[in-house]
């Protein structure tokens, strides 16, 4: 038998990331290719005759999961009944911007559409946000919608993750899909923690550690780090605009490994509310190293963090701790 739709939300939907991503949703990318899905497309008023040329392409592109598309200005019809959020709508950071920049601009937003999220999405909906400053604007929205459980409020960290995956399979010279296990802890900003202490590639005589394997601590701890943390700003300046293709990837990425589950032995960051595990502050938004069932996401527990680790996951910690700090300051 046919399964029911499901209704999956866009905000900023004629922007660039948008524009990348509804097609990988219409083409059944998150859900799998038995799962019909009905689109709902949200932007701003300037915005809208873009916005109805994407729907126009969408129509075009007769795509067979998509059994429906609403494209609106209107929050209330575009929140109504959606079952998965995805938030990307917002200003995004120019060059020479810092994220702390563009906060005031989008935190407002995220309290409003907090309200009209809980008023009028499914129950049960999950949301996660991609626009910037995206830890905080999640944990805005999560505070402005007390009644959705804080189990279904996440923020986008996929991106950086998949990027770790990918300077590691550059680094050594392997499939990009035989190396798992990084992590980013704390901020999707410069000061985002890329761990690969636990991190494995898969070869020919089982899996091996990503330190043994790259035997180059000062790279690790170096070069490695802090061009994943600058990746954004470096396709900033090249591209002129913010990472979007790889962006929308990666959201499609983090639906799909929460509603259909990460593999056996492998994790995935995501950005959810600390509950206080790795002693990170709880009532942040933090990413953290975690394994999806049954549409639920856990953290993954008990993984040694030795004292230089310690350091990074406390600097970016400190840095949400302020960021959560700005946004109440913006939002009196
Ligand atoms: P964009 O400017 O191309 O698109 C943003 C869209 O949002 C525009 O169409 C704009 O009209 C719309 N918008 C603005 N205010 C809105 C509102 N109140 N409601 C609905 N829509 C609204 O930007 P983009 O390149 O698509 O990036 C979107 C966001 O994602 C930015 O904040 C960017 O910094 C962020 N981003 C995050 C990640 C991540 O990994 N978390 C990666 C890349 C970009
Ligand atoms: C990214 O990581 O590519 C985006 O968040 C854009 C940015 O502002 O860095």
């Amino acid at each position: 038998m046919a399964k029911e739709p499901v209704r999956i939300l866009v905000t900023g939907a004629a922007g660039q990331i948008g524009y990348a991503l509804v097609p990988m949703i219409a083409r059944g990318v998150v859900l799998g290719a038995d799962q019909p899905v009905i689109l709902h497309m949200l932007d701003i008023a300037p915005a809208a005759e873009a916005l109805n040329g994407v729907k126009m392409e969408l129509v075009d592109a007769a795509f067979p999961l998509l059994k429906g598309v609403i494209a609106t200005t209107d929050v209330v019809e575009a929140c109504t009944g959606v079952n998965i959020a995805i938030m990307v709508g917002g200003f995004p950071r120019k060059e020479g911007m810092e994220r702390k920049d563009v906060m005031s601009k989008n935190v407002s937003i995220y309290k409003s559409q907090a309200s009209a999220l809980e008023k009028h999405a499914a129950a049960n909906c999950k949301v996660v946000v991609v626009a910037n400053p995206a830890n905080t604007n999640a944990l805005i929205l999560k505070e402005f919608a007390p009644s959705i459980p804080e189990k279904n409020i996440t923020c986008l960290t996929r991106l950086d993750h998949n990027r770790a995956l990918g300077q590691i399979s550059e680094r050594l010279n392997v499939q990009v899909c035989d190396v798992k296990n990084v992590i980013i802890w704390g901020n999707h900003s410069s000061t985002q923690y890329p761990d690969v202490s636990h991190a494995t590639v898969k070869t020919p005589s089982g899996e091996k550690p990503v330190p043994a394997l790259v035997a180059d601590d000062a790279w690790l701890k170096g070069e490695f780090i802090s061009t994943v943390q600058q990746r954004g700003a470096a396709i900033i300046k090249a591209r002129k605009l913010s990472s979007a293709l790889s962006a929308a990837s990666s959201a499609c990425d983090h639906i799909r490994d929460w509603v259909l589950g990460t593999p056996e032995g492998t994790w995935v960051s995501m950005g959810v509310y600390s509950d206080g595990s790795y002693n990170v502050p709880a009532g942040l938004i933090y990413s953290f190293p975690v394994t999806c069932r049954n549409g639920e996401w856990k953290i993954v527990q008990g993984l040694s963090i030795d004292e230089f680790s310690r350091k990074k996951l406390d600097l970016t910690a400190e840095e949400l701790t302020e960021e959560k700090a700005l946004a109440y300051s913006c939002l009196s």
